[in-house]
Formats: C-alpha cells, sequence, structure tokens
C-alpha cells in the first residue's frame, strides 16, 4: 500500500540529505581527506543520544562542501528522492553560516542550490536560510545581510541548530529585519526546548510554524492557543526518535497531537541522518501508531494549509490530497 499521500515538505535541512556515499563522493572530488573509509563505517556512527550529539557528526561532515557543483549535487538528488516520495512542494532549509564559515562563497551555495531547483519544475520549491543559534544573534544579522542580495531567491528565514541554552527570543531583531524585507518567518521550537521558546517563537519573533514543537504538550494553555490559531507543527517522527525526544515511534505524540486539534504535518528534518524521507515517516507512523488514512489525509491536507502558496496552488494541491484513498501501489 503506498502510505504516502501528495505531501509538502516543510521541515527538510537539505545538509541533512547528503547521504553518506555522497559525503565521500564530494571529499574525493576536492581533494580533502575523506571522513570515513567507508559510507558503511561513516553510516555506523550515526547513533545519536541527543541533539547535540547528532549537530557534531552533521556539522563536521560539511567540510567536504566546497563547489557550486557539490550543491547542485545535493539539491538535485533531494529533489529527486523527494518526487518520487510524492512531494509536490518542498520548502527546503539551508544553513548559509555552515559554508560560509567553512571559506565558502555565499554566491556559490546560492548558484549551485537554486539552479538545481529550476531544473526541477516538477516540484513546487523554495529556499528558506536558517541562522544557527549556537553561533549567536550578531553573527546571524552579519549572515542576513550577507543574504540580502539574494532576498529575491529566498522564501524566508529560519532558526536552527542547538536549542539548549540558545533562547529564540534573542533573535528577534534578525527576525524584525527578515520580515522588514517580507520573507517568511518560522523557526525551531519545543524539540529539546520547553514550551517557553515557542511561546517566544511566536510572539517576540513573529513566526508563522514551529517546526518541531513536540514539546507543546506541556503546557496545555499553549495548546489551546496553537489549535485555536492553527499554528502549524511540522513534526519529524524519524528525527525525534533517532535524538531521543520521545523513546520510540509507538510512543510518539503524533496522535494525541491530532486529537487536540494542532495543525500537525509530517517531514524528515534530515533524513540522511535518521532512517528516512518523508515517505519513510509516513510508513513508520503508519506502521508504529494508531493513524488510518483518513489520519494520513489530514495531515497531508495540513502540509499544504502549512506551505507558503498562493491560494489557487494551495487548492489545486488540496485536491489532489482530497483525492488520495491510501490503496494505490507503492511508487517505490
Ligand atoms: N534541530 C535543530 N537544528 C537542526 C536540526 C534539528 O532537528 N537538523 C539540522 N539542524
Ligand atoms: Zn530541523
Amino acid at each position: 500500500m503506498l502510505v504516502t499521500p501528495p505531501t509538502a515538505e516543510l521541515h527538510v535541512h537539505l545538509e541533512g540529505t547528503l547521504e553518506p556515499a555522497t559525503i565521500l563522493d564530494a571529499a574525493r572530488r576536492n581533494g580533502l581527506p575523506t571522513p570515513a573509509a567507508s559510507a558503511e563505517e561513516l553510516a555506523a556512527r550515526y547513533e545519536f543520544t541527543d541533539l547535540q550529539s547528532f549537530l557534531d557528526i552533521y556539522y563536521a561532515n560539511l567540510v567536504v562542501m566546497r563547489t557550486a557543483e557539490d550543491f547542485y549535487a545535493m539539491t538535485d538528488a533531494y529533489l529527486r528522492r523527494a518526487r518520487a516520495a510524492n512531494v509536490r512542494r518542498a520548502e527546503m532549509f539551508l544553513d548559509p553560516q555552515t559554508h560560509t564559515l567553512n571559506g565558502i562563497d555565499l554566491a556559490v551555495v546560492i548558484e549551485g542550490i537554486t539552479a538545481a531547483m529550476a531544473d526541477h519544475p516538477e516540484v513546487s520549491t523554495g529556499l528558506i536560510a536558517c541562522f544557527l543559534r549556537h553561533l549567536g544573534p550578531d553573527a546571524a544579522l552579519a549572515a542576513y545581510e550577507e543574504l540580502v542580495p539574494y532576498r529575491d531567491r529566498l522564501l524566508g528565514v529560519g532558526l536552527d541548530s542547538t536549542e539548549a541554552g540558545h533562547p529564540n527570543r534573542d533573535y528577534a531583531p534578525v527576525f524584525a529585519r527578515a520580515a522588514a524585507d517580507g520573507l517568511h518567518r518560522v523557526a525551531h521550537a519545543g524539540e529539546e526546548g520547553g514550551p517557553d521558546n515557542v511561546i517566544d517563537s511566536l510572539d517576540l519573533l513573529g513566526v508563522e510554524r514551529i517546526d518541531h514543537g513536540v514539546r507543546c504538550l506541556e503546557d496545555p494553555a499553549l495548546v489551546t492557543r496553537l489549535a485555536a490559531d492553527r499554528i502549524p507543527l511540522t513534526v519529524c517522527p524519524q528525527s525525534n526518535v533517532r535524538l531521543k525526544v520521545v523513546g520510540d515511534m509507538s510512543s510518539h505524540p503524533l496522535p494525541a497531537m491530532l486529537d487536540l486539534g494542532l495543525a500537525v504535518s509530517v517531514h524528515s528534518d534530515d533524513p540522511a541522518y535518521f532512517g528516512g524521507y518523508v515517505d519513510d515517516n509516513y510508513r513508520a507512523i503508519a506502521t508504529d501508531l494508531p493513524l488510518t488514512p483518513s489520519h494520513l489525509r489530514t495531515l497531508a491536507a495540513n502540509s499544504f494549509e502549512a506551505a507558503f502558496l498562493t491560494p489557487a496552488e494551495r487548492a489545486a494541491f488540496r485536491t489532489e490530497v482530497d483525492a488520495w484513498t491510501g490503496s494505490a501501489t507503492s511508487t517505490r
């Protein structure tokens, strides 16, 4: 059974789609030391105890990314895989500071990625530049100034990396700048941080979606507000299991979140690290959680409701979701 409805992927880090073999290929192409002797050896290190243990490996792997060809190949491979996963719209995260700190010109990064986006008209795409919380708010403002010339290539800005000890409220100035420039705003919150970081993201950063947000459940008043205002939460089930935000898939709170009327949708986060793309996440939740095809359709409809689309685009995708029955043969 095909368990993936037509969907919008709203929480995927492009750098998190780099498969181990692709990382080794890029290292060799660029004459750099390979981070491991084989793809299997690299993948064997992908056992995480928390968010930080993942981020340490993730950033270390990214030193292999040097040329526009590397960024093109990363995006091209992701969009091919996304289409096979029934992704019709992809709003993809990019961490520009990682690459500029590695000495790469922002132009190289943006040109490579946007060229691949242009070569995949079969997937509707947008790019969201995230600020890295571990580098602090002044670095975020400086990164934003560098992004301004590429403003027309961006859908919005986001906030990611280490949550503990780096509260989102510190980023109000850079989010205000992005808002003044007409960019959409999203932020990771309530993954390892508590409900307060979700509240601050809404009230002080003006975000339109919360990435993750699962820890909102600890604050009933916040749950009521998120449900009443239909604030989208981009939930990443396999990521939550692999980063130990939840114990295992069968105890993931996604069914409870649906029951509470929260505007949740399902995404992959860093698919090359966490065991799968969005279709794999749908398959995992359909297998391990008490969810029916009707629930899956609601999740997919929520993804298009949450996407930054025109009303006409949203209505067209919504028609595709409504027509999905969950009984077609697999696209894999
Ligand atoms: N959380 C925070 N930062 C990230 C993540 C995540 O899940 N993935 C890539 N950067
Ligand atoms: Zn993420």
